[in-house]
């Protein structure tokens, strides 16, 4: 277990930033390298009290032994990185690839404001569509070019690839999730580009045969921002009533929910090649496990519902998220 990827099974929100931030603490690895498209995403970190919502910097900040890289297929705003520098305090231990797409304002302007796409395709407005499109014409601006990331510049392949050469750990953090890649996903609603375990390998300038584990991060139901079909979408008073309503990280929308759908995971551990599965929020459909650490816990009908969803996909579900906190996960991982 040298090189885990961490990617995403539905629409995003799976609870990715949880998984990280507990194996991050679990695992020490030596490097997590974000990966993804840029902004658009937010992962939601709680640990020791305190909530984090990170756009930029990876989920793995939590533990301080940790470098923090940004890989070079990720769109940096600088704005909110710098911002969540401060926030976090992670200042003398991030990097950020030479060669990472910069977000301008133009791009947030073009997001937001766009009928195509803040109207029908309901983008996040974080300008990752349009720079991403100046990125193909190539005329966009990279961190190399931008004064105030100069302390931060490195080359993230060459640091990866180095500290797996030495037998260390490091984990590649997934943005949005597969069901949004722009290849593989409900096209044209979808992000600005493949979501893929290989696209974040490909983010960080990994080849896939350095490659030991990809963890897809599956929630208990499914949930969706922005517009695009979600088969068996429950209307708002159903979801209320069943407690799963939730609002997105960064654009603070209402999400859409529907229940677990098996053969939306079968399709998420296929186009990633998944060989674990993260099940979260297994504490909201089912109260009695709330914030457990016990694996004697998973019985009756918790137990019935990791079943399915292994014989369903026929890949191992190693790790339940049972609580908001970083710390609040059933580890099945060395009872494989
Ligand atoms: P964009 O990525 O901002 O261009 O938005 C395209 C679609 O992807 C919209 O439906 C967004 O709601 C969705 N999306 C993008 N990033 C995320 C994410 O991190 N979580 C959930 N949905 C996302
Ligand atoms: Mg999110």
């Amino acid at each position: 277990m040298t090189l885990s990827v961490i990617c995403g099974g539905f629409w995003g929100d799976e609870g990715k930033g949880k998984v990280l931030s507990y194996l991050a603490l679990k695992d020490n690895p030596s490097i997590v390298a974000r990966a993804g498209v840029g902004t658009n995403a937010g992962h939601t970190i709680q640990f020791e009290g305190k909530e984090y919502k990170l756009r930029m910097i990876p989920s793995g900040f939590i533990n301080p032994e940790i470098r923090l890289l940004i890989g070079a297929g990720v769109l940096v705003d600088p704005n909110i990185f710098l911002k969540e520098i401060e926030e976090t305090k992670c200042k003398n231990r991030t990097g950020v690839d030479f060669q990472s797409g910069i977000i301008e304002e133009k791009h947030i302007e073009i997001d937001s404001s766009n009928a195509h796409l803040k109207g029908k395709i309901g983008t996040t407005g974080s300008g990752t569509g349009p720079a991403n499109q100046d990125r193909a014409m190539r005329t966009l601006k990279l961190a190399r070019d931008i004064p105030d990331l100069q302390p931060y510049l490195t080359d993230v392949s060459v640091e990866i690839n180095e500290a797996l050469d030495e037998g260390k750990i490091v984990q590649a953090e997934g943005s949005q999730a597969i069901l949004l890649s722009l290849f593989h996903g409900s096209y044209p609603y979808v992000t600005s580009k493949d979501t893929s375990a290989a696209a974040i390998c490909s983010d960080i300038g990994v080849g896939p045969t350095k490659v030991d584990e990809v963890i897809v991060v599956l929630k208990s139901f499914v949930t969706r921002v922005g517009t695009g079909d979600l088969p068996g979408e429950l209307s708002i008073e159903e979801i209320k009533k069943r407690g799963w309503v939730e609002f997105g990280a960064v654009t603070g929308r209402p999400r859409r929910a529907a229940p677990f759908n098996y053969d939306l995971a079968k399709k998420a551990v296929r186009l990633n090649g998944a060989t674990q599965i993260a099940l979260t929020k297994l504490d909201i459909i089912y109260p009695e496990i709330s914030k457990s650490n016990n694996i004697n816990q998973i019985k009756g009908d918790v137990e019935e519902f990791i079943d399915s969803i292994e014989e369903a996909t026929n890949t191992k579900v190693t790790i339940l998220g049972t609580g908001p906190s970083a710390e609040d996960i059933i580890d099945l991982r060395e009872n494989i």
